[in-house]
């Protein structure tokens, strides 16, 4: 025959082929650039897969043993540094089996029974994305408890409670901090919820249809640490559900992210003055030396965007695939790697620049008393004191605040006298429903402003985080 029999075009699968792949071909068609990234998750499937291939007789016990022992070089290889990728073959799997023969010859052509590279990459991938989440949850965790010990600070320390960015009660920081404990926390469950869903093995579904092996699906899973083998091997190889699960997810807390990074963005400029971050957390200009930028808070504002584009980015790549495997789904990799990356450094900023915070009392104290913003106090003691319909009483603060507005002061700033214009039967008490901290103390309904209230939505989430 011709060289090209000796040459075959792809030493993997290039039995029936004459010619090599078009240059542009190899180039669109290869994800060793990336999926190197599964260069451990892909060598422990393929151990395990070994392992029960023996066990089950289907291939030997020293074949197996060869295999394990080569593919434990080929990491050390790779964890070193050594080992040469080949963009000719194409992904992570294939320059791992083609190193593994090269090191082990004849028993590495054996590994590849009873299985394909859809159902490895399915795994693979899993794996990986699952032990992201375990990161994330942990990362999450100390997120929390940074947050908690900034609420157990600061659950005296009045400030502005805002809608519409505009003063409206005053609030606690304390208070502040346990809202985003809340948010992290659900953050949290998601990703639990996502990985008790996601934890079924795809390995054995082999293509799409199964195999006429008689192999031991849920002992590879067991020993992955799944729960329990994927029930249907044509959803097996053709679900994505996991990472798009999980970048959802993140999706869902970069934004909740971005939101805390804008509050620190805005609170630390010179007109809110609310916080301070220390020469740790802020880079300086160029150009301008007074200035202290909050970078990371900027950096993690924007990371959302990527994150929320890797997920609709995936979802896109899915969209309309019939079943089983398609290439197109390659394509999950970067998105994942980059909305994961992109998730794992945000998360790591905001809890240094959580610790590092520095609330600013005074600063807080006086913008919670300005703005009228115990306006709503006032109409509520004409509502116990005087039972004023609800209405009526918003309607007499109101002409209240306006008097005050145009005498140039703030509520606790009008006289007795002025007031008693509005409503005659308004006395002195008043006037302590007027002050921030009688105003927060009273906010004692259940998930209130009240410090007593945050102590104890604190005190809760201590005993869970250390149950
Ligand atoms: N590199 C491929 C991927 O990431 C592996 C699976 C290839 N399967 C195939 N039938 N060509 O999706």
């Amino acid at each position: 025959m011709t060289d090209k029999a000796k040459t075959p075009a792809n030493e993997m699968w290039g039995g029936r082929f004459e010619a090599r792949p078009d240059q542009i071909l190899e180039q669109i068609n290869a994800s060793i650039d990336y999926d190197r990234r599964l260069a451990t998750q892909d060598i422990t499937a393929s151990q395990e897969h070994a392992r029960m291939l023996a066990a089950q007789g289907i291939i030997s016990e020293a074949d197996s043993a060869a295999i394990c022992e080569g593919l434990g070089r080929v990491l050390a290889e790779i964890e070193a540094g050594e080992f040469e990728f080949s963009r000719a073959l194409e992904d992570i799997h294939m320059n791992v089996e083609a190193r593994l023969k090269a090191l082990i010859g004849e028993p590495a052509g054996r590994l590849h029974t009873a299985r394909s590279r859809n159902d490895q990459v399915a795994t693979d991938f899993k794996l990986w994305v699952r032990a992201r989440i375990d990161g994330d949850i942990d990362a999450l965790s100390a997120l929390i408890a940074a947050l908690l010990g900034q609420a157990e600070a600061g659950a005296d320390l009045v400030m502005p409670g805002f809608t519409h960015l505009q003063t409206a009660q005053p609030v606690t920081f304390g208070h502040h901090m346990m809202a985003y404990v809340e948010m992290f926390g659900r953050d949290r469950s998601r990703l639990v919820d996502a990985r008790a869903r996601m934890n079924e093995s795809p390995l054995g579904a082999a293509a799409l249809a199964g195999t006429s092996f008689p192999i031991d699906r849920h002992r590879t899973a067991q020993a992955l640490g799944f729960d329990r083998p994927a029930a249907n091997s044509l959803d097996a190889v053709s679900d994505r559900d996991f990472a798009l699960e999980y970048l959802s997810a993140a999706s869902i807390c970069a934004a909740h992210l971005s939101r805390l990074a804008e509050e620190m963005v805005i609170w630390s400029s010179a007109q809110f003055q609310f916080i301070r971050l220390s020469d740790q957390w802020t880079t300086g200009s160029s150009i301008m030396p007074q200035k202290r930028n909050p970078d990371a808070a900027e950096l993690v504002r924007a990371k959302v965007g990527r994150i929320m584009g890797a997920l609709i980015g995936l979802m896109t790549v899915m969209k309309g695939l019939p079943l089983a495997y398609s290439k197109d789904m390659q394509e999950d990799k970067e998105r994942v790697f980059d909305g994961a990356d992109a998730l794992g450094l945000s998360l790591a900023a905001m809890t240094g620049m959580v610790r590092d915070m520095r609330p600013v009392p005074d600063a807080l104290r006086a913008a919670a008393g300005a703005a009228f913003s115990t306006a709503t106090d006032l109409a509520d003691w004409l509502v116990r004191r005087l039972d004023m319909p609800f209405r009526d009483a918003h309607h007499v603060t109101g002409s209240l605040v306006k008097l005050a507005e145009t005498s140039g002061v703030d509520l606790d700033g009008l006289s007795l006298q002025q007031m008693q214009t509005v409503e005659p039967r308004i006395t002195e008490e008043v006037f302590a429903v007027l002050g921030v901290d009688n105003s927060v103390a009273s906010r004692v309904s259940y998930g209130g402003t009240a410090p007593d209230q945050v102590r104890a939505q604190i005190a809760r989430w201590r005993e869970q985080e250390n149950a």
